[in-house]
């Protein structure tokens, strides 16, 4: 089967009658596009609660998060105190690899989120958790995203790949496969660890913008290390509200865009089924295993129960 030509994404393309788009009600200040004509003004309270998790963040990353991410962080200053400016930030980032942020009220229409993404424009929430949402909250924020996300655009391989997932969403889309890619996103933008000399490092936001999965991530007997293949990460299953019973392991962004940027998805779409094949906590035969998990922090309950995160 061979594919439509690539929508013109200049503008943002009509995903089309056939493709369903979540109806989320969009707030009447924005427009199409869902961004916020400027972004907000945070007052001292909320820069501190960036501060605070930063500092926290801190703690836990050096040896852990992959050095292509601590190296944005220090690029971008984004420790310098506060809420960055995203303006000034797109302006660093915009010289270094031609992203930019864009501010938006909240989780935005799929379709919305991969035109952006086409155009090198990472969408970023506008609001800041409370004090009492520190160690957990449901829909990203700032923190998450600017922290967790941004740093990584300074990495051309990596700016690369964002921008070509982009366009691959709307392919998925016509495929009615966004379920499968989406899980690539997961395991891959969320929670992806990479090898570095040999050592693992985690490079997803998911991991790097919370302090209790960048150490179960890396260092935890629960979770299964899997090294990463394609097709059997869009066929797996996942959960977002706990950390992860499996994470995927890349070599580095070049063998990551290869795999996936390089290569035409159309034969995978025809071949995938609609639904998931494997339970997000399976090894299967064909897995490069470099750690085979124990499962027990899981097997004890999870989030919500007594179970330690190990
Ligand atoms: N190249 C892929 C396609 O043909 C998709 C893809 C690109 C997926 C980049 C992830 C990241 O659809
Ligand atoms: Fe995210």
């Amino acid at each position: 089967m061979s594919s439509p030509t690539a929508p013109d994404f200049t503008r943002l393309p009509d995903p089309g009658p056939e493709v369903f788009t979540a109806p989320l009600r969009r707030p009447s200040h924005v427009g199409e596009d869902w961004l916020e004509p400027a972004q907000r003004r945070y007052t001292a309270a909320e820069d501190a609660v960036w501060d605070a998790l930063f500092a926290r963040q801190m703690e836990v990353l050096p040896g852990r998060a992959a050095t292509a991410f601590l190296g944005g962080l220090d690029r971008l200053d984004l420790g310098r105190g506060g809420v960055p400016d995203f303006a000034a930030l797109s302006e660093n980032l915009g010289a270094l690899t031609g992203w930019s942020v864009v501010a938006v009220p909240m989780l935005i229409p799929d379709h919305v989120f991969f035109w952006h993404l086409a155009n090198r424009r990472f969408p970023a929430g506008n609001f800041i958790r409370t004090r009492d949402q520190f160690d957990y909250i449901e829909e990203p924020d700032v923190f998450h995203d600017v922290f967790g996300h941004v740093p990584l655009l300074t990495d051309p391989v990596y700016a690369d790949y964002m921008q070509a997932y982009g366009r691959a969403g709307w392919k998925a889309m016509r495929h009615n496969r966004l379920k499968a890619l989406g899980a690539l996103y997961w395991y891959t933008v969320e929670f992806g660890l990479m090898l570095e000399q040999g050592a693992i490092r985690a490079y997803g936001a998911g991991i790097l913008s919370g302090p209790a999965e960048a150490v179960f991530a890396i260092e935890g007997q629960s979770p299964n290390r899997v090294m990463l293949d394609v097709e059997r990460v869009m066929r797996t299953d996942y959960v977002i509200d706990d950390l992860q019973p499996t994470y995927f392991v890349i070599d580095s962004f070049a063998d990551l865009y290869r795999r996936t940027a390089m290569r035409d998805f159309d034969a995978l779409y025809a071949a995938l089924g609609p639904g998931f094949t494997y339970a997000n906590t399976a090894v299967l035969p064909t897995d490069r295993v470099l750690h085979h998990g124990t499962q027990e922090y899981f097997l004890r309950g999870g989030r919500g129960s007594a179970a330690a995160a190990v």
